[in-house]
């Protein structure tokens, strides 16, 4: 058993973020969503790991992820050179995947549950394919699956207008080499794309076993803001299960709760309340971190107050005692308030950035 991760494509949708980096980089819980679906892919017995990058974003991807020792697998990555399609993607990582079966998983995608049971069912019903299921409020944004009365999947479409339920594809499937001769039979779709949607809607045309189960706990395609600071809370909820404090606090600070706090940090004069995670050299002073805050390394906060929200790498706020809500602030982004009452407001925004006075 092989897997391919798909990390290539455009991220158009976490735009202005992904202008600089790829959309699977981006931190949840200050680590890489990627580094999620490695994590898991590898507690499920599978070490030989093809991942799809582009052009634009792949040395970024290479660079931080490496050859798979730090995670305990293989990887080798593949160039797509041009992002057109699931299916697409499968088709270039022929030659890596040679006739062995393989899990797929798209690299924005987060799941809690593990891989192991889907595998076991994959393997013991013989299936050519294994997909997952999520019900969801707005189907049209996704694969959907057409179920009959039995429950066994009838037939899928890629983003219907009017989808047939309220099934969604989630990004994770499980197949054996009959889905490469399904791609070879399908054709690009409205959006140009080969969809792997519509090849798993061809093996069941022709009649090939195609097995689906329903996630039973939460999925997350964090293709969007909201979707991402969700994903976040989420894992900080679950995985920050301890405090642990590697860097300095002062004694007029007070740290309460699940915090993690990387070497190297300082906080002085600051209330910090978990689930909330810091990286390393961070300078903190005169805040408050309230609950499902994720700080990467390197930020500087001083006399700024914030919650739920995901500071990247490098960021820097000062003097800001509105309470900082739902937010998401790129690397090296400078945020700053002066400390008497501006009568101004001077701003340097990159293209599709998103700026709320509430
Ligand atoms: O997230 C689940 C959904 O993912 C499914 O419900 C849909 O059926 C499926 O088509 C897919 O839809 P998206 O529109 O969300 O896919 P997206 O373009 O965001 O690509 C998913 C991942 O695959 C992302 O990490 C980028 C990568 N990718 C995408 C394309 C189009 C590639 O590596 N190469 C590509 O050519």
């Amino acid at each position: 058993m092989k897997a391919l991760i798909l990390s290539g494509g455009k991220g158009t949708r976490l735009r202005p973020i992904t202008y600089t980096g790829a959309k699977q980089l981006v931190p949840v819980a200050n680590k890489p969503i990627l580094w999620y679906g490695i994590e898991a892919i590898v507690a499920a017995g599978i070490t030989e790991i093809g991942i799809i990058i582009s052009p634009e974003t792949g040395d970024e991807v290479k660079n931080k992820t490496g050859d798979g020792s730090q995670f305990g697998a293989k990887i080798t990555y593949i160039l797509q050179d041009l992002p057109l399609g699931l299916a697409h993607a499968v088709k270039i990582a022929q030659p890596f995947l040679g006739d062995s079966p393989f899990v797929m998983y798209l690299g924005d995608n987060l799941i809690a549950d593990r891989l192991d049971g889907y595998l076991a069912t994959f393997k013991s019903e013989q299936l050519d394919a294994l997909i997952l299921l999520r019900q969801v409020s707005n189907p049209s944004a996704f694969g959907v699956a057409k179920v009959d009365e039995m429950g066994r999947v009838v037939q899928l479409v890629e983003k219907p207008k009017e989808p047939p339920s309220n099934l969604a594809l989630v990004g994770i499937y499980f197949f054996t080499t009959a889905i490469h001769e399904a791609i070879a039979s399908i054709k690009p779709s409205p959006r140009g794309e080969l969809e792997i949607t519509d090849a798993i809607d061809a093996l069941i045309q022709e009649g090939n076993p195609v097995g689906a189960r329903e996630l039973e706990d939460w999925w997350l395609d964090t293709g969007k803001k909201d979707d991402l600071l969700e994903a976040n809370r989420i894992l900080l909820d679950t995985r920050i299960k301890h405090k642990n404090v590697l860097g300095e606090i002062d004694s007029e600070s007070k740290v309460i709760g699940r915090v993690e706090i990387g070497a190297g940090s300082t906080v002085k004069n600051s209330t910090i309340r978990g689930p909330v995670i810091i990286g390393s050299n961070c300078q903190i002073e005169n805040c408050f971190i309230g609950p499902y805050s994720s700080i990467a390394d390197e930020v500087i906060l001083l006399d700024a107050d914030m919650e739920h929200s995901v500071l990247l790498k490098g960021a820097k706020v000062i003097g800001i005692h509105q309470r900082i809500v739902d937010s998401l602030i790129g690397q090296r982004v400078r945020l700053e308030v002066a400390p008497y009452r501006p009568k101004a407001l001077r701003f340097t925004i990159g293209d599709d950035s998103h700026i709320e006075l509430v």
